[in-house]
């Protein structure tokens, strides 16, 4: 018999019953509100600072500091993009005016003048920005107040300016990237580098590369790390100079970041090899499918085989491609049964409204979740990649810049779509990539992976909310691999192998040295006797 039911009889008898159900109601209350004051009382001060002026990458990072102050945190935020109906909890300090947007006109077209040119973009930004985040009156006064922040949440990207910020502060650092790593942010985690298997950022050839590519992205990747450091960081810390006479060096910094939040997740970029403190949190920033506007729910309606969207994000864009391009993808629509959906950002394009719809803006998420698209041709955006794992669709990557080109290479070795170099655009081309994703079995598989890219212990936001309250609460840890603390002629084993050669060669010269020396002494008994 439960221990419980025995006592209930005592209850009756004494008639206390009454007197012990107000107690209970009373320490139910009590209980409400202790809990209460215990989760306000988790409630962390979180810096947010996202000097780069890039949309593509705040449309992800929103999502996760919106979430932040969901949870009840106060967060302050130093962006370009300042919330237009923020929530109390919510402040902006806004750098808005202090920089112009990313160029409009970015062309479609991919070489290594291409790449030189974005390397020059992202060492001058990362300069810039710096500058005018310093310059900030709202930000000085953050400084000079010693606003006591719990943990500061920053983006890693192509400036570590923001680190001196937070060293100021005192406040422990979580990192995070829009995007795959860039060829900086390696070292300092201790994650190894290595070409043979490690798609570099800006170039073909993902996991496979072939002995040219592997010494293409070799020498790239030299390149753009020595400009990053002798460039970029060195120009940040004269900046911070200017303001702070105690500031480390930012590579010292970088390594004392707790946690990094990766746009990654291995069902699309593979297994890699990250420690314990870099955490995959890809396609947090996917929202739930809204319903279409009108005309175009109708538009898509009217298709009887599907329709494909086309979209190459918000930095490309399609009306800048050549005329060869535009005839390509216009002549591969005409051969398919399928309707098309276009993002297109002039009114210049003159197309038969039945079976093209074109728009500056389009909901893409909500497009990408009707049940009646059945691919998307896309630049292979980290961003746009993910929603379309998320919603089961199929992908033509035609990489043009930044981490696509390495993207495109795992959306096709991952079976998520195909690729196409924009050098290779042709109606042909064009039309078997469509017709291999179209294929009815290729479809399937990518619902499979779909299927497994939702399926995680835990939401990949909740993830990235929970690795930041474990920052805040655990500062006074370090979580980084001891790979990050070795010296680089350690890491890769140069004394080691250079002691071990040595050894290796001892014989070699023992046996030199003895046959020599015969023959010498023998020679000069030769001579002594003559
Ligand atoms: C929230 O953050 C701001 C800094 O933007 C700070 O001034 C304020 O005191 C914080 N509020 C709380 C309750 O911590």
């Amino acid at each position: 018999m439960p221990p419980h039911r025995s006592h209930l009889p005592v209850f009756i008898r004494s008639g206390q019953l009454a007197a012990t159900i107000t107690r209970s109601i009373k320490m139910k209350f009590t209980f409400f509100i202790l809990f209460g004051i215990i989760t306000t009382s988790q409630a962390l001060n979180i810096l947010g600072i996202f000097p780069y002026q890039g949309k593509s990458h705040f449309i992800v990072f929103k999502v996760y500091l919106q979430e932040l102050a969901n949870r009840g945190h106060n967060v302050t935020v130093i962006s370009h993009f300042p919330e237009k109906d923020a929530p109390n909890n919510y402040k902006d300090i806004s750098l808005a005016k202090s920089a112009s947007p990313i160029e409009d006109s970015v062309p479609v077209e991919r070489s290594y003048l291409t790449i030189l040119g974005m390397l020059y973009y992202l060492t001058d930004t990362g300069i810039e920005n710096c500058e005018a985040m310093l310059a900030n009156q709202e930000v000085q006064r953050l400084i000079k107040e010693k606003t006591k922040f719990d943990v500061v949440v920053l983006e890693q990207f192509n400036s570590d300016c923001a680190l001196g910020i937070a060293y100021k502060l005192g406040a422990p650092v979580v990192g995070t990237v829009a995007h795959i790593l860039m060829p900086w942010h390696y070292q300092r985690l201790g994650i190894p580098y290595n070409p043979a298997y490690v798609p570099f950022h800006f170039l073909e050839g993902g996991t496979k590369p072939s002995l040219y590519q592997r010494v293409e992205r070799t020498l790239f990747d030299i390149g753009f790390r020595s400009l990053y450091y002798l460039r970029t960081q060195r120009s940040n810390e004269i900046t911070l100079a200017k303001y702070f006479d105690d500031i480390p060096p930012l590579e010292t910094l970088a390594r004392e970041i707790k946690f990094l939040l990766v746009s990654h997740n291995f069902m699309l970029t593979g297994s890699r090899l990250f420690p314990a403190n870099v955490i995959e949190v890809g396609g947090y920033h996917v929202s739930k499918a809204k319903q279409l506007p009108a005309d175009l729910e109708k538009f898509i309606q009217s298709s009887e085989h599907g329709v494909i969207y086309i979209s190459f994000g918000s930095v490309v864009k399609s009306s800048s491609m050549s005329e060869t391009q535009i005839q390509a993808i216009l002549g591969a629509m005409a051969k398919l049964p399928q309707k098309f959906i276009w993002k297109w950002e002039s009114d210049t394009l003159v197309a038969d409204k039945n079976k093209l719809y074109v728009a500056k803006w389009l909901p893409q998420v909500d497009i990408l979740a009707h049940r009646k698209t059945l691919a998307f041709m896309s630049h292979a955006g980290m961003g746009g990649t993910t929603e379309a794992i998320h919603y089961g669709v199929p992908m033509v990557a035609m990489p043009i810049m930044g981490d696509q080109p390495a993207n495109a290479a795992s959306i096709e070795e991952s079976g998520l779509g195909v690729q196409l170099q924009v050098t290779e655009l042709t109606k042909e081309n064009l039309l078997a990539a469509f017709k291999k994703v179209l294929d009815p079995e290729f479809r399937e598989n990518v619902n499979r992976l779909s299927k497994a890219w939702h399926e995680r212990p835990l939401s990949p936001l909740d993830t990235a909310v929970f690795w930041t309250e474990f920052a805040a609460k655990h500062s006074k840890f370090t979580f980084r691999t001891a790979a990050a603390d070795v010296p680089f002629y350690q890491y890769i084993n140069l004394d080691v192998y250079t002691i071990l050669t040595l050894i290796a060669m001892l014989p070699v010269i023992a046996v030199w040295i003895l046959c020599c020396r015969t023959k010498k002494v023998v020679d000069a008994k030769n001579i002594k006797k003559n």
